[in-house]
């Protein structure tokens, strides 16, 4: 589509006492030094950003962050789609690459520090308000609800879930920027889990992170590290599951796949790896049918078999995913696209997939209420 990510950066992903515009100055300075670039070259702004208004009592985020270039006056906007803002953000940008280039895109989130009852329900604003949130619906609950219906409908188990959940545990292993690298997860780690909303248990769940993820794009490659963007979409559908008549796939998932597909020229069976918004395990199967790269209910077989592990036919989640990597809101969208980047340049140390050369990262708002698709392609 004639777009690349020119430079990317990240901080660590996982609790920290460091505020929001400085988890965001990290990212910034590691786009703008991985693009060899200087920050005054940078027209226009694009902030992800989910909670920073309950959370933080911090809006007015674009200009916050924006602010962090004393003495630049760019254009500068804050994107909010819930759990998908950082791929909205990154769609935006490449829409918006027409009036301004290069653009900085930052996504970044604080939610540690707030007491978890307080969370969950600032979390569950991404839910409808009459209908689901005044029911007490939950994001766990939610997501307990898509994994019930996927289980009657393709016969998924539990079982199919720990393993998704100790694969992205060991892939995070690999990521030192991972919520949990540190953190060795074995089955009877799983076993010892509580229940979150059956079926979910506490390995199911991605955790509660803070951090910031940055890229830079632009309608020029700028040298030969510049990643090609080949496809990008969002989609969207209504929030709430008693609205749609489908709890086992998220047709905005799909629409946006397909849009993104076409852009890109490819189909499903060319792609090497991908970036997947499992923020349950249940939800990394979801997109994996809602992506083309599994026949619906076919892949938990995927998942059986090896084949979505590091090494396999199609790695989902080296990173660790949102389940093991973390998942700071408004900056996972973002990070995934990093991650792609990184991978299709061949330089993600120990958890790199070999002879990738096109990777799809997948992020999703609610509970599919948004969805974007970014397709990316291997360096020139
Ligand atoms: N997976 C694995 N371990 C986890 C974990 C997770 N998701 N969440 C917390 N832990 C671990 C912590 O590291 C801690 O371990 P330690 O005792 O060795 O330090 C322990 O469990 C207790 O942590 P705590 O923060 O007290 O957990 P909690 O019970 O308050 O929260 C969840 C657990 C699952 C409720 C919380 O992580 C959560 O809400 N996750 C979902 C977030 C969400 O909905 N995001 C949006 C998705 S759409």
């Amino acid at each position: 589509m004639g777009a690349f990510v020119i430079g990317a950066g990240k901080t660590r992903f996982g609790p920290t006492s460091r505020s929001l515009p400085q988890l965001a100055q990290e990212a910034i300075i590691g786009a703008l030094a991985d693009a060899e670039m200087d920050i005054r070259e940078v027209e226009a702004v694009i902030v992800a950003n989910f909670l920073g208004g309950p959370n933080e009592g911090q809006l007015h985020l674009n200009a916050v962050i924006a602010g962090l270039m004393p003495g630049m006056h760019v254009p500068s906007w804050r994107v909010e789609a819930a759990c998908a803002s950082g791929g909205v953000a990154v769609h935006q940008a490449l829409i918006s690459l027409t009036a301004y280039d290069p653009i900085l895109v930052v996504g970044v989130e604080r939610l540690s520090g707030v007491v978890g009852v307080e969370l969950t329900r600032n979390i569950g604003m991404a839910g409808d308000a009459m209908l689901d949130q005044s029911a007490g619906l939950t994001f766990p609950a939610t997501y307990a609800l898509v994994a019930q219906q996927h289980f009657a409908t393709y016969g998924t188990t539990s079982r199919d879930l720990e393993i998704i959940s100790l694969k992205n545990h060991a892939n995070a292993r690999l990521n030192p920027l991972a919520h949990f690298h540190h953190k060795v997860v074995e089955q009877s780690d799983i076993d010892a889990g509580p229940t979150v909303a059956a079926p979910l248990r506490l390995y199911d769940c991605c955790p509660v992170s803070d951090g910031a993820a940055a890229i830079l794009v632009s309608k020029s490659a700028r040298g030969p590290r510049s990643v090609p963007v080949l496809g990008s979409a969002v989609s969207t559908d209504a929030i709430s599951l008693v609205q749609r008549s489908t709890h086992t796939s998220f047709p905005a998932a799909t629409d946006a796949a397909r849009r993104a597909y076409a852009a890109a020229g490819v189909t499903p069976a060319d792609v090497d790896l991908a970036e997947v918004h499992d923020c349950f395990t249940i939800a990394e199967l979801v997109a994996m049918e809602d992506l083309g790269l599994a026949a619906p209910g076919e892949a938990a077989r995927l998942v059986r078999d090896g084949e979505t592990m590091i090494g396999g036919r199609i790695p989902v989640n080296a990173s660790g995913g949102l389940k093991a990597g973390g998942h700071a809101i408004g900056a996972t969208g973002v990070g995934q696209v990093y991650e792609i980047a990184k991978q299709l340049r061949f330089e993600a140390g120990d958890r790199q997939v070999d002879g990738a050369r096109v990777g799809i990262s997948h992020n999703v708002g609610g509970v599919g209420g948004t969805c974007s698709v970014t397709i990316l392609g291997g360096v020139q």
